[in-house]
């Protein structure tokens, strides 16, 4: 694990943001997106984002979201075709320029979550038809489903609907041929992820999936892939016996982030945010590297310094600026 110095030492050179000369730019709440001819360069910052919003810059970041997708890719291929062109620096993907489904494929394990959007808020509430599934009776928060379920929602500006299958093709955002096609990738993949996840001491629990297409029809999977940012992870080892207590699961989150901006500041209505406790930052960067190592098996190899630079010297240096 690496050292608590170099991490502090990172604090003043992390990535908040980008403006390179490398076509249109579409700005995300973490990643800076930059459509270039046939190809998209997705550049994960160190932004961290909550309630709508940047909270703080953690070191190693966007490294550590980067190097995981890219794990993932990887591992993922032989199920299902990746939009991976090239990863030109350690926060950096340049992937080929996909037309994107609008729907995002979710997948659960579990039914957890305290969101209004959550599986379990839903089926605490008695609902059984979550996006055309018909839920089991008798469940408990946090208990596997017999089998995961896939709960599309839209994908929209504003923010995201849930969906059904029937709606998809009803609506036309997909046809009942690729349904069943990215469907049945969906699972698959999410069987690979939790495979993976568990032999590394984790439970995938539940995460999303976005697919596109190209001129001839082929499918794409794009964007990210079981990253700490799409996918919630929780601890193998004590998963059992919590759960038997009725406690929630372990695992290595961002919460503890959130819940200081809400005790010292209103995150929802100022303008401006008091800066995060350098103790904070530094626990959730080592948290962040902790989830790499645990779901890849691999050291984490941290490249510091001013991000950048590096990025911008990377991209020209490999010609796509
Ligand atoms: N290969 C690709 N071809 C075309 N578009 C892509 C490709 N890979 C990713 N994208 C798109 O790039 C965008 C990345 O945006 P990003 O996820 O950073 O922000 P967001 O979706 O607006 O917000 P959020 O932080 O909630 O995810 C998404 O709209 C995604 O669909
Ligand atoms: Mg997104």
């Amino acid at each position: 694990m690496i050292s608590e110095e170099i991490i502090k030492k990172q604090i003043g050179q992390t990535l908040n943001g980008t403006d390179l000369k490398l076509g249109k730019k579409y700005k995300g709440k973490v990643r800076d997106v930059y459509e270039d001819g046939g190809k998209v360069f997705l550049i994960s910052t160190d932004r961290q984002s909550a309630f709508d919003r940047s909270l703080a810059q953690i070191p190693f970041k966007g490294q550590v979201l980067t190097q995981t997708s890219a794990f993932w890719f990887e591992q993922t291929k032989d199920i299902v075709r990746n939009h991976i062109i090239d990863i030109p620096d350690p926060n950096v993907v340049a992937g080929k320029k996909l037309t994107v489904f609008p729907v995002e494929m979710v997948i659960r394990g579990y039914p957890t979550g305290v969101t209004e959007t959550a599986a379990w808020t839903a089926y605490a509430k008695g609902e059984r038809l979550f996006c055309g599934n018909v839920l089991p009776e008798g469940m408990k928060k946090n208990q596997k489903f017999p089998e995961p379920i896939i709960t599309p929602t839209t994908k929209s500006e504003i923010h995201d609907e849930k969906i059904s299958a029937e709606e998809i093709v009803e609506q036309a955002l997909m046809t009942q041929e690729q349904w069943d096609h990215l469907a049945d990738k969906t699972r698959k993949i999410f069987q690979r992820g939790q495979e993976i996840a568990a032999r590394n001491g984790l439970i995938l629990v539940d995460t999303k999936y976005e697919f596109g297409h190209d001129e001839d029809g082929n499918i794409y999977l794009l964007d990210e892939i079981h990253t700490p940012d799409s996918s919630r992870f929780w601890l193998k080892d004590s998963y059992e016996q919590r759960f038997s207590e009725g406690k929630e699961p372990e695992n290595i989150d961002k919460e503890f982030l959130r819940l200081w901006f809400k005790e010292n500041c209103d995150p929802y209505k100022d303008d401006v945010l008091p800066d995060a406790p350098e103790e904070l930052v530094v626990e959730l960067s080592k948290r962040y590297i902790q989830l790499y190592e645990m779901i890849t098996g691999q050291e984490f190899d941290a490249e510091p310094g001013d991000v950048k630079e590096r990025i911008e010297h990377n991209l020209r240096e490999k010609k796509y600026m």
